[in-house]
C-alpha cells in the first residue's frame, strides 16, 4: 500500500510543509482492546493484523464480529515537527474518512465528519499555535449501522415507510453517505467497516508557499463540445484547468501547462489564457491543435496514448504550487438523441438512441458490473487491480459499469483502465432506494458530488456520469403518477435531474450523464434549464418505439432458453442469474465439514433470497430458496452429479450451476449482439458481475481469490469481435444461425455448419439435415442470418436427443483503427443441441489431457465421443488462467490450452495436480 500512495501523491509536487498521515504511528482502540493502528484503513484490519479477530470474511465470522462494527474505534497519533511560529497557517486534509467521526487534535473538538465520499479538510492553525506539545491527533468513529438507525428515527417519516430493513444492520443505509453495500448487498456480507480509509496528510502553508492544491479538474473537449451531444470532430481541443487550493493567492498569478508524451518529449508548453481565481479555485484554459496528439481509444479499437499534463501556479519567478495530471485525448458522448431519418432509413426502429460514440464512432460495449473488489478497501492494491482488468482485457470486454453502491473508484485504478483501454461507466453512490432531500442532504450530495467530478474528469476511461442504480424504474413502478407527481417524484428530479447533472454540467463539457441505470431518457435537452433533461418517463410514443436500456432477472431457469423471455431494448445494462463458487474458493472460506451443497455454513453465506419469498419465512428459508434455484436449474439442464465421494459430490455440483450460469449468459450475450442488426439497434451488454468482494452464492464471473469461473472463459468467447451462434425457439423449433461482427468494417467469409450425433458421426437417417458451408458477409457493428430451418418440421423422425449442430465461422476483416489495413481471420465456433442434456445421448468423450513437457500447455483431446463443457482446473496454490475453458470438441480434435501463471508457490508443480471433467463425468459415481 506503501507504494501506491506514493504513486497517488507523485502528481502533487509539493513545495508546502507536508506531513503524509500514513507515516506516522497510530494506536486503535475499541471497548475492551487496544492495537496498533494504520492509515489508510479500517478497524476490522487493524484488529484482524494484531490477531485481536479472526479473518472477518472466514465462516460465520461476519456475524460472530458484529460487536466490531456496533462500537466506537478510535485512531490517535501525535503528530512531532509542526511549526508554531507565526506565519505558518496549518490545515488537516482528509482524501476519505468511512464515515462517522468527531475529530480532536490536541485534546480540542475540530470537526464532525459523516460522509465517505467527501474530501475533508480543516484550518487548524490556532488549535497549532496553542498546543503546547506535539498535538495528538484522535478520530473518533462511531457504529455507522446505530448512529444511522437514530437518523432515520428523527428523519423524513414519508422515506422511512417505504424502508424495507428491519435488522440493524440492514436498516436505513441510505440515510448515510457511506458505501451501501458495507450493510449487505444479495452478494455482500453485512461488516460495515469504519476508519481513515484514504490516504490524509497536514499541510503547512506560509509566505513563500501561501497556497495548497488539494484537488484538480482538467477537461479536455471539442471546442463548442456540450455534454450528451456528439462534437464536431474536426474542431480543435479545449484544455480546461481548474484547481481547487487552499491558502491563499497572490495577485497576477498564472498558469503554466507543460504536455509531454510517453516518451518524455515535450508536445507544448503555454501559459492558460483567461485565468481567474476565487478564493479557492483558479481556474484557465488554452486551445490545443489537435494535430499535436493523438487519440486515445478503448482496447480493441484502437491504442491508448497517454501524456503528462504539468499545470504550474507562477507567480512573477517563483511557482507555488504544481499539480501533474496523466490525460487522454478522445470524446466519448452517450447518445440519446432521438432516432434520426437516417437511422429509420437503415432498419432501425423508432425512439431515441441509448449508445456510447468514442471519437465520432458508434461502438459495441462489451463487458460487466464491477462490484467493490474488497468488503475493506484499504487493502484493495494494485496487483489485485491489475490482475483484474488484465483478466477483463484478455476477455474481450471494454467497459465495465462501476456500479452504486460501492465507492468511487480511487485514481489509481483509473489510471489502470485509462493504460488498458477499459472505459468505466461511473455512477454517484446512491442505489435502490428513496434518498432524503432535505437541504442539509442536499448540501452533502452537492459537497461530494463536486469533489468526484472534478477529481476524476481528466481520465479517458471515464465514459460517463450515472446518477445512481435503479431509481427510474423504482419511481415509475412505484411512485410514478403522470397527473399528480407527488414528493417522492419530485424529491428524485431534485437530486437526479437537477442537482447532480448540475454539478456534471458546471464542471466538464467532455461527459455525458443520465440519472440512473436504467433510464428512459429525455423528452429534451436545454442546457439553461435548472432540469436540462425532461425526462420522458412513460411519455413513450407507441408500442414500436424503443428508449431505455434494460435491466433482466428471471429465475425460472425452464425459461432460461426461452429467446422471447429476454428483454428488448438499445443496450443491456444489468441481467444474470447466480452459481457457486468452486470448492477451491469454498475449502478456502469454510471448516472442511462445511464442504456440501446446502451446509450451515452455505445457507448463511448465500444472501441471494429469492423475490417473493414467503413473509414470514426466515432467512435460512429464504437462502434455500434461493440455492434451491441452482439445484432447480441443474436438474433441467445436465446430467445430475451423484457421486459417492462427498466434496467430489459437492465439487461437481458447484461446478454444473457454473455451467448452467455460463450457458445461460451466453445464450444472453449472443442474443443482445444479435441485436445490434435488429431495429433495436443494440449497442452494449454489461453482464451482472464481474467479480466477488467473498466466498458465496452469486453472480459473479470470477472468484474472490481471482479464479475465472465457467461463465467468465463463456463470456470471453461469445465476446470474440466475429461470432457466430445458433438461435432456437424451443417451442415452435425455429433454429436460425447467425453471424455477428463488432468490427468496424464489413467481415466476409464462411460458416461451417456440420451436423453429427454424439459419437461424432454425420447424422445417417433419409431426413437428417445435411451439412454446409455457406458464405457470408456482414457489415460494421451489425449481424446477419446465415441459416434457418425448423427442427420439428423439416426432419421428421430425426432423434433431437442425438443431435449436435458445431456452426464454425471463419471471416476475414480489418480490425478497427488499423492503420495497415490488414486483413486479419477472425473464427468462432458454437455448438446446438435441440434438447436438455439430461436427455441428450451422451457418449464417454474418451477425453485426454497432456501437460506439454517444460511448458505451461496442455493439449486436451476428445478421443471416443464430442466432449461437452471440457473443464480444466488447477490447484490451489498457483494462480492464473487457462487460454480457453468450458470449450466443446469433437473427436479425433485436439486443443492446446495454455496457462497463464500470475502468482506460484508449488515451485511448479501445479502442472501435474491440473485436473479435467466434461459434462459426460455428471453420469458418473466416481
Ligand atoms: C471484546 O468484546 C467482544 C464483544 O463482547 C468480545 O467478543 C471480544 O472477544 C472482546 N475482545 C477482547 C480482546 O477482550
Ligand atoms: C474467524 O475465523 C478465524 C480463522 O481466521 C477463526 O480462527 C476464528 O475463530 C473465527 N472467529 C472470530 C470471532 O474471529
Ligand atoms: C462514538 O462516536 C460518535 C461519532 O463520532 C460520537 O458522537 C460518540 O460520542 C462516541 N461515543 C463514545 C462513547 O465515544
Ligand atoms: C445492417 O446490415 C443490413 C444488411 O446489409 C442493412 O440493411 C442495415 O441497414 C444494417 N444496419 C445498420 C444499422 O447499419
Ligand atoms: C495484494 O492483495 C492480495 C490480496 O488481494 C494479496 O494476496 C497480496 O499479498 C497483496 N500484495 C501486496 C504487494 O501487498
Ligand atoms: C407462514 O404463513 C403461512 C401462510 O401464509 C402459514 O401457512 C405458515 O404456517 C406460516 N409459517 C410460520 C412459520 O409461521
Ligand atoms: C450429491 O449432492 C446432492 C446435492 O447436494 C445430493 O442431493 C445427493 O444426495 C448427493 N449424492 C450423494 C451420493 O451423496
Amino acid at each position: 500500500m506503501q507504494r501506491l500512495i506514493s504513486v497517488l501523491f507523485a502528481g502533487v509536487a509539493l513545495c508546502q510543509h507536508t506531513i503524509d498521515l500514513s507515516s506516522q504511528q497510530w494506536t486503535l482502540k475499541g471497548p475492551n482492546v487496544t492495537v496498533p493502528g494504520s492509515v489508510p484503513s479500517q478497524a476490522h484490519l487493524d484488529l484482524y493484523a494484531a490477531g485481536a479477530i479472526g479473518d472477518p470474511l472466514y465462516g460465520e465470522n461476519d456475524t460472530a464480529l458484529l460487536w466490531v462494527q456496533r462500537s466506537n474505534w478510535t485512531y490517535s497519533s501525535t503528530i512531532p515537527n509542526l511549526r508554531r511560529e507565526n506565519g505558518h497557517s496549518t490545515w488537516l486534509v482528509f482524501d476519505g474518512i468511512d464515515t462517522f467521526a468527531s475529530i480532536e487534535l490536541c485534546g480540542q473538538f475540530v470537526a464532525n465528519v459523516d460522509n465517505q465520499f467527501r474530501q475533508w479538510y480543516f484550518d487548524v492553525t490556532d488549535v497549532v499555535k496553542s498546543c503546547k506539545h506535539d498535538p495528538e491527533l484522535s478520530l473518533n468513529f462511531g457504529s455507522a449501522s446505530k448512529i444511522v438507525k437514530e437518523i432515520a428515527r428523527h428523519g423524513d417519516p414519508l422515506v422511512n415507510s417505504v424502508d424495507g430493513g428491519d435488522t440493524e444492520e440492514f436498516c436505513c443505509k441510505e440515510f448515510m453517505r457511506k458505501e451501501q453495500s458495507d450493510f449487505g448487498w444479495d452478494w455482500a456480507p453485512k461488516l460495515a467497516p469504519a476508519g481513515i480509509w484514504q490516504p490524509g496528510r497536514v499541510v503547512q502553508l506560509n509566505t513563500e508557499s501561501p497556497a495548497y492544491v488539494r484537488n484538480a479538474l482538467i477537461d479536455i473537449y471539442r471546442k463548442d463540445q456540450m455534454n450528451n451531444i456528439p462534437p464536431d470532430q474536426s474542431q480543435p481541443w479545449v484544455f480546461n484547468a481548474s484547481l481547487d487550493y487552499l491558502g491563499s493567492l497572490p495577485r497576477g498569478v498564472s498558469l503554466e501547462l507543460t504536455l509531454n508524451d510517453a516518451n518524455g518529449h515535450e508536445i507544448l508548453k503555454k501559459n492558460l489564457d483567461d485565468v481567474h481565481h476565487s478564493e479557492d479555485t483558479i481556474t484557465g484554459s488554452v486551445i490545443i491543435d489537435p494535430r499535436l496528439v493523438e487519440l486515445w481509444w478503448p482496447i480493441n479499437l484502437g491504442s491508448q496514448p497517454l501524456y503528462d499534463a504539468s499545470i504550474k501556479i507562477v507567480h512573477g519567478r517563483s511557482m507555488i504550487a504544481e499539480v501533474e495530471r496523466r490525460v487522454g485525448f478522445r470524446t466519448i458522448v452517450m447518445n440519446l438523441l432521438p432516432i434520426t431519418k437516417e437511422q429509420l432509413a437503415a432498419g432501425i426502429a423508432p425512439g431515441s438512441n441509448f449508445h456510447f460514440e468514442v471519437n465520432g464512432h458508434e461502438f459495441y460495449a462489451k463487458g460487466s458490473n464491477l462490484v467493490p473488489p474488497d468488503v475493506f478497501w484499504p487493502r484493495v492494491n494494485e496487483t489485485k487491480m491489475r490482475n483484474l482488468f488484465e483478466a477483463v482485457a484478455v476477455g474481450n470486454q471494454n467497459m465495465l459499469r462501476v456500479w452504486s453502491s460501492g465507492a468511487y473508484l480511487p485514481d489509481w485504478i483509473y489510471e489502470i483502465a485509462d493504460e488498458m483501454g477499459i472505459f468505466l461507466w461511473s455512477e454517484f453512490e446512491f442505489s435502490d432506494a428513496e434518498y432524503p432531500a432535505n437541504a442539509s442532504y442536499l448540501s452533502q450530495y452537492k459537497a461530494e458530488a463536486s469533489y468526484q467530478v472534478r477529481r476524476v474528469n481528466h481520465h479517458p476511461s471515464l465514459a460517463v456520469w450515472v446518477g445512481g442504480n435503479e431509481l427510474e424504474q423504482i419511481m415509475l413502478a412505484y411512485f410514478f403518477s403522470a397527473t399528480d407527481p407527488g414528493t417522492l417524484l419530485l424529491e428524485y428530479q431534485h437530486i437526479f435531474m437537477e442537482l447532480l447533472i448540475g454539478e456534471v454540467y458546471a464542471n466538464s463539457r467532455s461527459i455525458s450523464y443520465m440519472p440512473s441505470s436504467t433510464y428512459h431518457g429525455f423528452l429534451k435537452l436545454n442546457f439553461s434549464s435548472v432540469m436540462p433533461q425532461v425526462p420522458r418517463y412513460l411519455n413513450t410514443s407507441g408500442p414500436n418505439y424503443i428508449y431505455a436500456d434494460t435491466d433482466d432477472y428471471n429465475y425460472d431457469a425452464s425459461q432460461a432458453f426461452e429467446l422471447s423471455s429476454y428483454p428488448i431494448g438499445r443496450f443491456a445494462t444489468e441481467f444474470g442469474f447466480h452459481s457457486m463458487p468452486s470448492v477451491y474458493s469454498w475449502e478456502q472460506a469454510v471448516p472442511a465439514d462445511q464442504l456440501s451443497f446446502f451446509s450451515d455454513m452455505v445457507i448463511h453465506r448465500n444472501r441471494h433470497y429469492p423475490f417473493g419469498g414467503p413473509a414470514n419465512a426466515t432467512n435460512r428459508e429464504l437462502s434455500i430458496l434461493g440455492l434451491e434455484e441452482m439445484t432447480t436449474a441443474v436438474q433441467e439442464w445436465y446430467p445430475i452429479p451423484n457421486m459417492k465421494d462427498s466434496v467430489a459430490n459437492f465439487t461437481a455440483w458447484c461446478w454444473t450451476t457454473q455451467v448452467f450460469q455460463a450457458d445461460y449468459y451466453t445464450s444472453e450475450l449472443a442474443f443482445y449482439r444479435r441485436g445490434s442488426g435488429m431495429p433495436q439497434r443494440n449497442l452494449g451488454s454489461l453482464y451482472w458481475q464481474l467479480e466477488d468482494l467473498w466466498t458465496s452464492p452469486t453472480w459473479a464471473s470470477i472468484e474472490a481469490d481471482g479464479r475465472w469461473k465457467v461463465l467468465f472463459y463463456r463470456a470471453k468467447d461469445i465476446f470474440e469481435p466475429v461470432i457466430g451462434y445458433p438461435y432456437y425457439n424451443t417451442s415452435t423449433g425455429d433454429l436460425e444461425v447467425w453471424a455477428t461482427s463488432d468490427l468496424w468494417s464489413p467481415v466476409h467469409g464462411t460458416v461451417k455448419l456440420s451436423w453429427m450425433d454424439w459419437t461424432g458421426k454425420p447424422l445417417s437417417g433419409s431426413n437428417s439435415p445435411v451439412s454446409k458451408t455457406v458464405p457470408f458477409t456482414v457489415g460494421g457493428v451489425n449481424s446477419t442470418r446465415v441459416m434457418q430451418t425448423n427442427m420439428f418440421q423439416d426432419y421428421k423422425g430425426l432423434d433431437l436427443n442425438n443431435t449436435i449442430l458445431r456452426v464454425e465461422v471463419n471471416g476475414k476483416g480489418v480490425a478497427p483503427n488499423d492503420r495497415h489495413e490488414k486483413e486479419q481471420t477472425y473464427k468462432h465456433t458454437s455448438f446446438f443441441h435441440p434438447q436438455s442434456l439430461q436427455n441428450a445421448k451422451l457418449q464417454d468423450p474418451g477425453l485426454k489431457v497432456s501437460h506439454v513437457h517444460g511448458t505451461n500447455e496442455f493439449d486436451v483431446t476428445a478421443t471416443k465421443g464430442v466432449a461437452a463443457w471440457v473443464w480444466l482446473d488447477y490447484p490451489l496454490g498457483v494462480q492464473g488462467y487457462f487460454s480457453d475453458n468450458g470449450f466443446w470438441l469433437t473427436p479425433g480434435e485436439t486443443r492446446n490450452i495454455h496457462f497463464t501463471v500470475k502468482q506460484d508457490w508449488t515451485d511448479g508443480k501445479w502442472v501435474s495436480a491440473v485436473t479435467y471433467r466434461s459434462i459426460w463425468n455428471n453420469t458418473l459415481t466416481e
